[in-house]
Formats: C-alpha cells, structure tokens, sequence
C-alpha cells in the first residue's frame, strides 16, 4: 500500500474526534444519458452526455454529513488510479476525513457505470476497491476516534458481513452509537440483518427494504416489526416522505413539495446524514426528519448523488 503523493492536505488530517466514521463501499460513478441502450455489432452510438462523480453509499453519506458541520470520515481503499485520485480529491474537497483511506497496488477503484433512460437505468459495476476493507482494519482505535458509527451498503461489503455483529457489540460497550442502512439486497436473502437490530441505534432502511425484511405487506406494520428489536427505525417512503418508530411512538413525515428528481442518486444516503446529523446534536425525531428529506430533497435536483447535497451548517 501507498499513498498519493500529490495529496497534500492528506496527512494533516488525522482520524481524531470524528463524529461519524463508516467503511467506504469505495467507488466511481459514470453516469450517461440520452440514446444509451447498447447495441452491439460494431456499433458507434452518440450519447447525449455523461457525467463522472463519486460514487458510494458512504461516500456519498459521508460527503453530506460533512456539508452539514458534522466530522465525517471513511475508512477504506481506493487504487492508484485516476478514479482513486479524483476519490480522493472530492471527499477531501466535501470535507470528508480520508486519513483512514489507503492506496492500494493491487486494486483498481470500484467503477460504476449507470447508462440512464427517463424511467429506468442499467448499471454495470467493477467491484475493484468497494470491498476491499478487511476485517482487521477494524480496529479498537478506529472505534475509539468516533461517536458515532455508520454502517451504509452492508449488501457490497461482503468481507464484511461476519465482522458486523461483534464490530457493534464492541461500539456500543465503547459507547460509540451506530446505525445501519442496507440498501438492497441483490441475493433476496436479508440473511443477519435482524440478529443486528438490538445492537444499531437507528436503522434507515426503505419502504421496499423494510417489507423484504419483514414479508410484511405494508410499511406501517414493518416499522412496527423492526422496532421490537430496539433501534429508532427509519423507513424511507420515497415521495410520500418517511415513517419513524420506537418503542410504541411513531411518527408520520409528509412532504409539502414533490420534486421531479433530476435522477434519484443518493436520496436515501443524504436523507440519512441529514437525519443522523440531527439525531446526534440531540434533535427530537420530527426534526431529524425534516433535516433528513431536506438533504434529500436538494441532492434530488442534481445528477448524482454529491453535486446538489444541502450545504447548511447545522450546529
Ligand atoms: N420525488 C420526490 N420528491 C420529494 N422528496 C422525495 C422524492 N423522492 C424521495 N424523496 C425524499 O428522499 C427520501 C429518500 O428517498 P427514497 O425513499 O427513495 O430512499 P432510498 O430508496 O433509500 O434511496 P436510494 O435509492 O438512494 O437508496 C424520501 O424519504 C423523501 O424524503
Ligand atoms: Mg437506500
């Protein structure tokens, strides 16, 4: 491993007194658009344009929760690259801690290839760095140099997966909150997801997460379901707003506007900064949700899931 060495801010950031920290599922995103359905046979297609930016959950995640006040950084790999360098560069730029990002020889930066239509996109993806992260980088120091720990794209980091139950049992004895979103589980298992929930604090996952995990047919009696198991539970209702429970409150967040998103990139991993920045400056859980759809809603109006992320410090 290796660092960049035209990376001078890097080695003045230290992973010291963070507010957040999560693993990056590290990767590129390559967005086109216009006349993008492939055809083969030596065919030369123009498209309308495209657009290179950041990509990842928790890069994304992080970049906004950055963006809001809060110290934000990611623990992960990016190769020596020049995706692995523009990586570097736009978290740096956003804000986002990257001295707990290492440079890897081996790997090329996760790439993501997204060739969007009006209502649908295909998506190829090179996993390269996105699960790169061992488990032995999880370390009680990297526990002890945050608050609070965030568990974004638990599907992708596979390395991952047996690691997460203790890694939490161990934050929570250190005092160090957490939250998990899933996203979407490309094997329709959710194998673990529910021997996890007693140890996460918040858990945010969406409307169609939280009926796949539960085989509950609507997402009020999920969220009830998934909030027996102790966590703040979150369910991200896309443009019917969101639903929160714990315990036996619940809260109902409606939105005043709906957007035409200029692509949906993101919404669910800025709604989560938003709520968690919220939640961690000790905001009641109608608050955090009006901070969580407000990063949403202005990273809607932008391509990609950084560009138009809510800048607004929140103290
Ligand atoms: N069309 C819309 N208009 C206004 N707000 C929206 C719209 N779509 C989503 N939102 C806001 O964004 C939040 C998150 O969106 P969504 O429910 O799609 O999350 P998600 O499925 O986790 O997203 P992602 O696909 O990024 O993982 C919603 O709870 C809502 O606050
Ligand atoms: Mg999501």
């Amino acid at each position: 491993m290796k660092r960049f060495d035209a990376e001078p801010d890097r080695s003045k950031m230290k992973a010291r007194n963070l507010d957040v920290l999560c693993v990056s599922d590290m990767c590129v995103d390559l967005v086109m658009w216009g006349n993008v359905r492939p055809r083969f046979g030596q065919v030369e297609q123009l498209v309308e344009d495209y657009l290179v930016e950041l990509g990842g959950s928790a890069n994304i995640f992080a970049c906004q929760f950055a963006k809001l006040g809060g110290r934000a950084g990611v623990v992960g790999h990016v190769g020596h690259d020049a995706f692995g360098e523009l990586s570097l560069k736009r978290l740096s730029e956003c804000g986002v801690d990257t001295s707990l990002v290492k440079i890897s020889e081996e790997l090329k930066t996760g790439l993501g290839i997204a060739l969007t239509e009006p209502d649908d996109r295909a998506i190829l993806t090179v996993l390269g760095t996105i699960d790169a992260t061992a488990p032995e980088e999880l370390t009680p120091e990297v526990a002890g140099s945050c608050r609070h720990w965030h568990i974004a794209s638990y599907f992708l980091l596979n390395s991952l997966r047996e690691t997460w139950l203790d890694w939490l049992k161990f934050c929570r004895q250190k005092g160090v909150t957490t939250s998990l979103d899933t996203n979407w589980d490309p094997a329709g298992l959710w194998h673990g997801i529910l021997d996890l929930l007693p140890w996460v604090d918040v858990f945010l996952p969406n409307e169609q997460e939280a009926l796949a995990l539960t085989g509950e047919e609507s997402a009020e009696s999920a969220g009830k379901r998934l909030a027996e198991y102790g966590p703040i539970v979150v369910i991200k209702c896309g443009r019917r707003g969101a639903l929160a429970f714990h315990g036996s409150e619940r809260w109902n967040y409606k939105i005043e506007e709906t957007i035409e998103p200029a692509d949906s990139v993101g919404a669910g991993d800025n709604f989560d900064a938003g709520f968690l920045r919220g939640w961690l400056l000790g905001y009641d859980v109608e608050a955090c949700l009006h901070l969580g759809h407000r990063c949403a809603a202005s990273s809607l109006r932008d391509t990609g899931g950084i560009s138009g992320q809510l800048r607004e410090i929140i103290a």
